[in-house]
């Protein structure tokens, strides 16, 4: 996790993987709802680890 970038853009939500917020969507749209199952669809995996909260949070809001 690189936080000043993070903080320099609030879409980017891993920044090991370089993966953004609707990376994330687009994968819960496609029915994936596991943090290391979506880092799979973007044909990465989980690094640090340090983004599964926003992730998760993201996986919620999209089955709101
Ligand atoms: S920010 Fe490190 S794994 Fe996502």
């Amino acid at each position: 996790m690189n936080e000043g970038r993070k903080e320099q853009d609030p879409t980017l939500v891993c920044t090991c993987s370089d993966l953004y917020i609707n990376d994330i969507e687009d994968a819960v749209a496609d029915g994936e709802e596991d943090y290391t199952e979506i880092m799979q669809y973007h044909c990465t995996f989980p690094r640090c680890g340090k983004c599964q909260d926003h992730v998760e949070l993201i996986v919620k809001q999209g089955e709101g």
